[in-house]
C-alpha cells in the first residue's frame, strides 16, 4: 500500500469516524432531513437499488463483501435476500451503528478495517457503494483492481462521474455544516475510467447506470470476471 493511499485513508477514517459520524448516521436513517440531504438520500437509495439489481435475485449461499459498508444498508438488503455477507469499514463508529441496526433475524459479519485486507479471502461478489470516491484516480484504479481480484464473479461499484453539474453541486460542504469538510471527492471522466478498467486482466466491463438527483450524481459500474 502506497504512502499516498495510506495518508488519504487516514483522512477518510478521521472524517467518517469522528467529524461526520452523526451527520452520516442521520443521512442513512429515516430521520427527517433538509431538502438537499433528502435528495441526496433519495439518490443514494436509487444507487443502492441499482447495485443490488446487478446481483442475482436469489442470493442464498452467495458470498458478498460490502466494501466500505458505512452504516450497513446494502449489507442488510443483500442478507435479506439470503447472501452470506461480510461488511467492512474503516470507521469503527459507523460499524457499531451498522451492528445496532442489523435486524435480529439476519446474520452479517461486520468488521472494522481496510476493505483491501487480503485475510478476508475471496467472495462471489464484491460491492463498493460510494466508498472509493475520495481516492485520486491512480489509487482508485488500484483499489478497484484489488477488489475485482477478490471477486470470483463480479465487482460492482459506484463513483462520481466528472460532469459539470457534479462539479457545481457535489460539494459535501453543501451536505454537512461548514467546518465538517470531507476529504475531497475525486470525480472521474467515465470514458477514461472505463478505458483504464478494460485493461485489468480477466475482467470485462458490464452494465453501468447514472443516478442524478440534482444533489447526488453517481455512476454504477459492473466488472464481470471474464
Ligand atoms: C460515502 S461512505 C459510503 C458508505 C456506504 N457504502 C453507503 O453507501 O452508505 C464511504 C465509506 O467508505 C469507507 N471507506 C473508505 N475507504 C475505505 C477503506 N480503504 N477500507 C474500508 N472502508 C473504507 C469510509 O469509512 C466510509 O464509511
Amino acid at each position: 500500500m502506497s504512502t499516498p493511499y495510506l495518508n488519504r485513508r487516514n483522512e477518510i477514517e478521521t472524517y467518517f469516524d469522528r467529524t461526520a459520524v452523526k451527520a452520516w448516521e442521520r443521512l442513512t436513517s429515516d430521520a427527517p432531513v433538509s431538502g438537499v440531504r433528502a435528495r441526496v438520500r433519495a439518490g443514494r437509495d436509487e444507487m443502492r437499488a441499482t447495485l443490488l439489481s446487478y446481483l442475482p435475485q436469489d442470493l442464498r449461499g452467495v458470498t458478498i463483501l460490502d466494501a466500505g459498508c458505512g452504516t450497513g444498508a446494502l449489507a442488510v438488503a443483500a442478507a435479506e435476500r439470503g447472501a452470506k455477507v461480510t461488511a467492512i469499514d474503516l470507521s469503527p463508529q459507523l460499524v457499531a451503528v451498522a451492528r445496532e441496526r442489523l435486524p435480529k433475524h439476519l446474520d452479517v459479519t461486520f468488521l472494522s478495517g481496510d476493505m483491501l485486507d487480503p485475510s478476508m479471502g475471496k467472495f462471489d461478489y464484491v460491492v463498493a457503494m460510494d466508498s472509493i470516491i475520495h481516492y485520486p484516480t491512480k489509487d482508485m484504479i488500484s483499489i478497484i483492481e484489488a477488489l475485482s481480484r477478490m471477486a470470483n464473479k463480479a465487482m460492482i461499484f459506484s463513483y462520481p462521474p466528472r460532469t459539470l453539474p457534479l462539479a457545481i453541486l457535489w460539494g459535501v460542504g453543501k451536505l454537512f455544516p461548514r467546518g465538517d469538510k470531507s476529504p475531497a471527492i475525486e470525480p472521474q471522466p467515465p470514458k477514461k475510467l472505463r478505458k483504464a478498467l478494460a485493461k485489468i486482466a480477466n475482467i470485462k466491463l458490464g452494465r453501468s447506470y447514472r443516478v442524478a438527483t440534482g444533489f447526488y450524481i453517481s455512476e454504477a459500474q459492473e466488472l464481470v470476471r471474464a
